[in-house]
């Protein structure tokens, strides 16, 4: 008799974002006219830049057209994409091979499923707070999570805890949600600590672009011994506006052996059987995103985010909330007021001031209390957010 697999039933009941979604639903049924501003989900609002829409133009011409069309693409991604991201890593004196990238529909797809290719023995570390795909793919995957406690007292950006023995290490930096940003020479303590444990730490870069610190490392690549015992996730996401066309990359050193097996002939044995590459419109538009043009264009949007990001900052310190992120990343993480529980403040955002942002609990135990507000929202909602919040007393 078929039964569910057992691991989904140790799974939080709903995703967090769905969660959101709902409650939003719940809200608005019982009041239609609310006028709600989301700041909810990282989910970007410009539109794609010029130029990436007309490389999409012209890749849409070339499907018309017999002599130009593609079927299938090669399941890691086309030579083209893969060899422009492989350059892309020079400007952080990187050097990564055309063959080492895999092309992919999403980091969040690379960061659930990068796991399932390795023994589901031993437990993953998970920074706690950060991004719940770690956490839920482990146990679907039936592979037990331990959480670092990142906090204030550490600056969220805990260190490795010699007393543990993880075989996966997830780090996200900057940090979803926290906006916090390991320092090469943190980076440096982890390398020396998967390597002596003989883990493999899975990097989370997807929001790299947003680092301003000229100092701060934008790749795990920058630090030396990583490509021994790293892998790193990215997108086109959150840089360039790609969460509706989907495209992300992972990189896999051809130095990243377990025993004498390549961990990157294993992902590319598992993306071969389960994944059918991503479209060939789409890996132009993302080819696109590294020309000189598309990168001024490109900036734009960046510092349309961060100009978000610097008015939610100063609002909440202007209402008396302490926040941190925001410089470095597009999330501002910020300490609920009186006490309140982050499904406390969700609910009264909500109904005060009709604000959407997100529950810090929802990115592990130690996000209890915390909240997370997103700069991704248009200037003029994010101008009206102000407005509101500033009505607040605390
Ligand atoms: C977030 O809001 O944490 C992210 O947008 C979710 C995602 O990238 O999947």
């Amino acid at each position: 008799m078929i039964r569910i697999n057992d691991n989904f039933k140790n799974l939080e009941k709903n995703y967090l974002f769905v969660d959101i979604e709902r409650k939003l639903e719940e809200y608005q049924k019982e009041n239609p006219k609310a006028d709600i501003i989301k700041l909810g989900i990282g989910d970007v609002t410009l539109p794609l830049c010029p130029s990436v829409i007309r490389a999409m133009h012209s890749a849409v011409d070339e499907m018309a057209d017999k002599s130009t069309f593609h079927g299938y693409g090669p399941q890691s991604g086309y030579m083209f994409l893969r060899e422009a991201i492989a350059k892309n890593y020079y400007k952080y004196n990187v050097s990564i091979n055309p063959e080492e990238v895999y092309v992919s529909d999403g980091a969040k797809t690379d960061a659930s499923c990068i796991q399932e290719i390795f023994s589901p023995d031993g437990y993953a570390l998970v920074c706690d707070p950060s991004y719940p795909v770690y956490v839920d793919s482990n146990i679907m995957f039936g592979r037990k999570v331990r959480y670092l406690s990142a906090n204030e007292s550490n600056n969220f950006l805990p260190m490795p805890d010699e007393t543990l023995n993880p075989s996966l290490i997830y780090l996200c930096s900057p940090n979803n949600p926290t906006g916090a940003v390991y320092s090469r020479e943190q980076l440096k303590k982890w390398v020396d600590y998967a390597i002596r444990i003989q883990a493999i730490i899975i990097f989370d870069a997807a929001y790299e672009a947003f680092i301003e610190e000229k100092d701060l490392p934008h790749s795990i690549f920058e630090i030396e011994g990583s490509r021994e015992c790293s892998i790193e996730i990215c997108s086109f996401s959150k840089n360039a506006g790609f969460t509706g066309i989907r495209c992300a990359y992972t990189i896999i050193p051809s130095d990243l052996k377990i025993g004498n097996i390549k961990v990157g002939d294993i992902w590319s044995r598992r993306q071969s059987a389960k994944f059918n590459g991503v479209s060939y419109v789409t890996q132009r538009a993302a080819l696109e995103v590294f020309s000189s043009k598309s990168q001024k264009e490109i900036a734009e949007c960046l510092s349309y985010y961060k100009r978000n990001a610097k008015l939610i900052s100063e609002t909440l310190d202007n209402i008396g909330i302490w926040n941190i992120g925001g410089n470095n990343s597009p999330y501002i993480w910020l300490k609920c007021p009186l006490k309140m529980t982050s499904w406390e403040f969700f609910d009264y955002l909500l109904k005060n001031v009709g604000i959407i942002g997100t529950p810090g609990s929802g990115f592990g135990p130690n996000g209890e209390g915390f909240f997370r507000i997103s700069s991704f929202g248009s200037y003029e909602n994010t101008l009206e957010a102000k407005k509101r919040l500033e009505l607040l007393e605390f």
